[in-house]
C-alpha cells in the first residue's frame, strides 16, 4: 500500500494515561479556545490525516507552504494549517498550553513553539489567489485570529467521536480495511457534494482501472448553501446501497474543513488521500473551487508541478449527458454540440428541488431527488 506522506501516519491521541495526567494538570496551565474550525484541523492532526505534520505550522514553514507550496523540507503542502488567537497575551513560548472547544471543553494540549502574525493580505494571495473577502476561504481566514501559535499538540482519546455522520474517519481503520481488502491500486473520490450522475460518470470510469474505490466526502464546514453533511450521507448510502457493488467501495468521512481553495486545495485534497491509503485521486472540472475565482481546469495543471505527491491524479474533462450519444460523455469521447447536453445549473438544480420537483433522470437520481426535496422543504 501507499505510505503515508513523510513515510509514517502520525498518531497525536494520547493514550488512557497521558490522558488521565493531562486532564488532572490541564486546569494547572494557561488555555487557549480553539475555534470549531480549526477543531477538525487538530482531529486531523491527531489522527494521522495531515501526516508529517505534528502540529500547527511554525513562521518558516508557513511562510514556505505560502510562497512555494511546499513545507520548508521541501515536503509538498500547499494549505497552511494553523492554530489562531485574537490576542497574543497570555500565551508562552515554549509552555505548554491546555486546548479547549468554544465550551470550554479540553481537547487537548500544545507545546507553544512560537506566535506569530498572520500575513492575511499574502496568505489569501499565496493560498486562494484573491484577498476578496466574498470568497468563502479568504472570508474563514480574516475572520480568524490574526495571530497563529505553532506546536506541537496531543488530543485527548474523547475529544474524537467515534464516527463522523456514522462513517469511518481514522486514515489507520481506513488503511486497515483497504489491506483487508487486499487492494492495491485504490481510487480516492472527494466530494461536497451529494453524487449527481456526472460525479457517478467520473468514478464508474475510475473504478475500471482500480481494485476499489474510497468514496471520501468532506464533512467538515462547508458555506452556507452547500447541502449538510448528514444529508449528504443519506443520498451516498442510498446511491451505494442500490447502484454500486459493496465489495468495491469504502465509504468513509473526511472531517476536514472546505477551504475553497481550487488548485492548492486540490493538492491539499490528494495529499490527505494518500494518508488514507489512495494511491489515485479523481480531479475533474473547477475542483474545490467557488465562484470564478479558478479556471476549469487550474486544479488538474497544478499537479504537473507536483510529480513527487505520491499519488496520481485521475483527470476529468467535463462530463455531461449527451443525448446524441445516449449516455454520459465529455468534449473528447462525443461529437455532438453543445445543444445534446442535458444541462441544469447548480441555481436550477436547487431552485427545482425547493419546489418539489425532480431534475432530470439524467442530472439526479430519482432517489436522491427525493431525499434533496425532502431536505430543501425543511428549510
Ligand atoms: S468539490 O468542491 O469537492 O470539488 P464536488 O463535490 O462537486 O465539489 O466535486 C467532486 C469532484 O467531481 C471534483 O473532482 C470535481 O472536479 C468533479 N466534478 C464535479 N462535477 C463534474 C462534472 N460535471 N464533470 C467533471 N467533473 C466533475
Amino acid at each position: 500500500m501507499i505510505t503515508p506522506l513523510g513515510g509514517t501516519l502520525l498518531n497525536r491521541v494520547l493514550d488512557d494515561g497521558a490522558a488521565a495526567e493531562l486532564k488532572a494538570a490541564a486546569n494547572d496551565l494557561p488555555a487557549i479556545t480553539v475555534s470549531p474550525a480549526e477543531v477538525w484541523d487538530l482531529k486531523l492532526i491527531a489522527i494521522g490525516g495531515y501526516s508529517p505534520l505534528p502540529g500547527f505550522l511554525n513562521e518558516q514553514d508557513y511562510a514556505s507552504v505560502i510562497e512555494r507550496g511546499r513545507l520548508t523540507d521541501g515536503t509538498p503542502w500547499t494549505v497552511p494549517i494553523t492554530l489562531s488567537v485574537a490576542d497574543k497575551d497570555g500565551v508562552k513560548d515554549g509552555a505548554k498550553h491546555a486546548l479547549k472547544d468554544e465550551a470550554g471543553n479540553l481537547l487537548g494540549s500544545i507545546q507553544v513553539q512560537q506566535v506569530f502574525a498572520r500575513r492575511f493580505e499574502h496568505e489569501a494571495k499565496g493560498v486562494f489567489q484573491t484577498d476578496d473577502e466574498a470568497h468563502p476561504g479568504v472570508a474563514r481566514i480574516k475572520g480568524a485570529g490574526q495571530w497563529l501559535v505553532a506546536g506541537e499538540v496531543s488530543v485527548l482519546p474523547d475529544a474524537l467521536p467515534a464516527d463522523e455522520q456514522g462513517m469511518e474517519y481514522r486514515p489507520a481503520a481506513i488503511r486497515a480495511e483497504i489491506e483487508k481488502r487486499g487492494w492495491n491500486n485504490v481510487v480516492a473520490f472527494q466530494t461536497r457534494n451529494p453524487i449527481h450522475r456526472a460525479h457517478e460518470h467520473l468514478i464508474r470510469v475510475a473504478m475500471e482501472t482500480a481494485d476499489g474505490l474510497l468514496i471520501h466526502p468532506l464533512v467538515g464546514e462547508t458555506k452556507a448553501g452547500d447541502i449538510p453533511a448528514d444529508v449528504r450521507t443519506e443520498c451516498y448510502r442510498t446511491l451505494i446501497d442500490k447502484y454500486f457493488p459493496a465489495d468495491r467501495v469504502i465509504l468513509a468521512a473526511l472531517p476536514a474543513p472546505m477551504r475553497y481553495a481550487g488548485p492548492k486545495e486540490a493538492i491539499h485534497h490528494a495529499l490527505m488521500r494518500r494518508n488514507y491509503g489512495a494511491n489515485q485521486f479523481i480531479v475533474g472540472r473547477d475542483h474545490a473551487g467557488v465562484g470564478d475565482y479558478y479556471g476549469t481546469y487550474d486544479a488538474q495543471k497544478i499537479f504537473e508541478t507536483y510529480e513527487d505527491l505520491g499519488i496520481k491524479n485521475l483527470n476529468f474533462e467535463h462530463s455531461f449527458w449527451c443525448k446524441g450519444v445516449g449516455g454520459y460523455a465529455t468534449q473528447k469521447t462525443s461529437p455532438f454540440g453543445p445543444e445534446q447536453r442535458v444541462f441544469v445549473s447548480g441555481t436550477r438544480l436547487r431552485e427545482m428541488l425547493g419546489n418539489g420537483e425532480h431534475p432530470p433522470v439524467e442530472v439526479v437520481r430519482p432517489e436522491i431527488a427525493d431525499i434533496l426535496i425532502a431536505y430543501y422543504k425543511t428549510l
